[in-house]
Parts: structure tokens; C-alpha cells; sequence
């Protein structure tokens, strides 16, 4: 829920994000992108001390996916609020939060900062893709295949 909102919040004027017109949409934009960060952060610490769910029997090739698209869910998470604010201090520009600005920390690199933010941007989009692909495996699963990995990924599952 956060990622989406930070994805439609981040659709004013598609470029005047940094413009003082969309300061407060850009304050919002970042606040939940922060937020994202800290809620992986401690799903990660979460997943660490807890235990994962019983794999399931299936066939090789899903089992690969499976993994392949949670590792690029959780790199996605990580890598878009990193490129971000990376991209947002190397451009010289300070992270802007609700009531708060916390100056660039790192030396001004322009070209570079706006490379980083075209990224973050690709990959901002990349992540509702693939959050879609996984989404609609997990209904396959359910409504298809009629096995148990739907149930698992449910809370208390
Ligand atoms: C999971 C969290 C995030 C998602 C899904 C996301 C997604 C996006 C997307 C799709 C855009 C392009 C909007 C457009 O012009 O069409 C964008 C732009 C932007 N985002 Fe994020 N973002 C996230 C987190 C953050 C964070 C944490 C910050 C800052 C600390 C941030 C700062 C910006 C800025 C400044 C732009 C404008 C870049 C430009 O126009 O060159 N975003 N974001």
C-alpha cells in the first residue's frame, strides 16, 4: 500500500516534482518512500528471528521463480528509496520530509545525481510490474493450481 501510494503520489506534473509548485506532493512522495525503507528494514529483521513458511511440492522452474521475483521484490524495495535520496543529495538538492529538510550529506555530483534519479524513477515503475507478476501468481495458485501456497503467503498462514 505504501509503494502504490508513493507511485500515484509521484504523479503531479511529471516534471516539475522538484519544483516549489509540488513541494507539499514531493514532501508526501518522499515521506512514504522513507517509510518503505524502515517497514523492509523491519520486515527483513522480522524474517531473520521468525520462521518462513513450509516450502510446498512444486515443480522446479516455479520453485526458481518464486524466489527470483521475492528477491527482486526486496531488492526493488531497498534499491528505490537508496536511489532516491542518493540521487536527490548528489543533484544538490536536500530530502524533503512533512515539516523538515535534511541537507545533502555528500558532495554535489549533478550529472551523476540525475543518472540516479532516471534510474530510481525506471525503477520505481519496474517494482508495480513486478509486485503485478506476483500478485497474479499467488491467484493462480489459488484459483488454478487450488494448492496451499496462496494460504501460506496469507497472514497466519
Ligand atoms: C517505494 C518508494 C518509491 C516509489 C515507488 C517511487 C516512485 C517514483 C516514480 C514512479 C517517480 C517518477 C514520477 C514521474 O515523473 O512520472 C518518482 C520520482 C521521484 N521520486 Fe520517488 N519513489 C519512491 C521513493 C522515493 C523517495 C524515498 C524519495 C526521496 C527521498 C523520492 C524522490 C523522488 C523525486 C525527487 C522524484 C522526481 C525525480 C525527477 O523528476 O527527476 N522517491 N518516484
Amino acid at each position: 500500500m505504501l509503494v502504490l501510494a508513493a507511485y500515484v503520489l509521484s504523479k503531479g506534473d511529471r516534471y516539475s516534482l522538484y519544483s516549489a509548485d509540488a513541494d507539499g506532493l514531493r514532501r508526501i512522495h518522499e515521506m512514504l518512500g522513507v517509510f518503505v525503507f524502515v517497514v523492509v528494514v523491519l520486515r527483513l529483521l522480522w524474517r531473520l528471528l521468525d520462521s518462513t513458511p513450509a516450502k510446498r511440492p512444486m515443480p522446479q522452474w516455479m520453485a526458481a521463480a518464486a524466489k527470483l521475483v521475492q528477491f527482486a521484490l526486496y531488492a526493488l524495495l531497498i534499491a528505490i528509496p537508496a536511489t532516491a535520496v542518493l540521487g536527490t543529495w548528489l543533484e544538490g538538492l536536500p530530502v524533503t520530509l512533512p515539516g523538515f529538510d535534511i541537507a545533502p550529506q555528500i558532495a554535489k555530483a549533478h550529472g551523476l545525481g540525475q543518472l540516479i534519479m532516471e534510474i530510481h524513477i525506471t525503477l520505481g515503475n519496474a517494482i508495480l510490474w513486478v509486485a503485478g507478476v506476483h500478485a497474479a501468481a499467488a491467484l493462480l495458485h489459488r484459483f488454478y493450481l487450488r494448492d496451499e501456497v496462496f494460504q501460506s503467503m496469507a497472514p497466519g498462514g
